[in-house]
């Protein structure tokens, strides 16, 4: 919930404007009132799309206050960000509605990040995979192959997400590594192998090129400092 239009706009085009050529995909998560004014400052600009950061899983009618699927298309969106873990946290979105969400996402064509991750106390009792784990399982197993193969997953430990804390290079490398053999396990290697795992929490041009070099790091899914262009750009240009 940080930026209004004029905000959201001058950031887009401070982004286009200063973004060098690169292969990296760089998908804009604004608010929902600054996708279409964000969208129109980024089409035409290569390898720059747009996400919504939520919506909701049914098609249309009586949900007041919420966004569809059919809206977020109307303004050329592509991608929606599902089960953040402020979503999971303050919107008490289950594991059941996040699969529902992704789901339907998918059926209409946009794709999904699914976000999971591990708060401090789970961490702390080195219960880690076993939650992400079951986050993971209990919403994306049931998925077709075919499903499997467009969603985006990132890895976000709760304890990292604006705190200034990051997880260091090996955890984050360990937890992704983790994920991918669930992947694996459960749709084949093909799959595991062309599934992108972001991580989340704290990501910094400062350290971005050390999370990125490793292994299953695919990219990062970045919050606060992805508010300013300048370490916007700095960690586009880490990966
Ligand atoms: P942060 O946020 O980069 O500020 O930690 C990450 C997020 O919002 O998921």
């Amino acid at each position: 919930m940080n930026t209004n239009i004029e905000e959201g706009v001058a950031l887009a085009k401070a982004l286009v404007s200063g973004m060098k050529p690169t292969d990296a995909i760089v998908i804009l998560g604004a608010p929902f009132v600054s996708l279409q004014a964000v969208g129109q400052v980024i089409s035409g600009a290569k390898n720059i799309h747009l996400a919504a950061q939520n919506c909701h899983q049914k098609a249309s009618g009586a949900y007041t206050g919420e966004i569809s699927v059919a809206m977020l298309k109307s303004v050329d969106c592509e991608y929606v960000i599902l089960g953040h873990s402020e979503r999971r946290e303050y919107f008490n979105e289950s594991d059941e509605l996040i699969k529902s969400k992704t789901e339907w996402v998918l059926e209409n064509g946009l794709n999904p990040i699914f976000c999971c991750g591990e708060n401090l106390t789970v961490r702390e009792a080195g219960e880690q995979e076993k939650v992400v784990g079951s986050q993971i399982k209990n919403a994306l197993f049931e998925m077709t192959a075919e499903q499997m193969e467009k969603i985006i997953i990132a890895y976000e430990p709760i304890w990292a997400i604006g705190t200034g804390v990051t997880a260091s290079p090996e955890q984050a490398q360990e937890m992704h590594a983790f994920i991918r053999s669930l992947i694996k396990t459960q749709f084949g290697e093909a799959i595991a192998d062309g599934t992108s795992i972001l991580y989340g929490g704290s990501v910094k041009p400062a350290n971005a090129t050390e999370l990125f070099s490793k292994a299953d790091v695919d990219g990062g899914l970045v919050g606060g400092a992805a508010l300013k262009a300048d370490s916007f750009l700095g960690i586009i240009e880490a990966i």
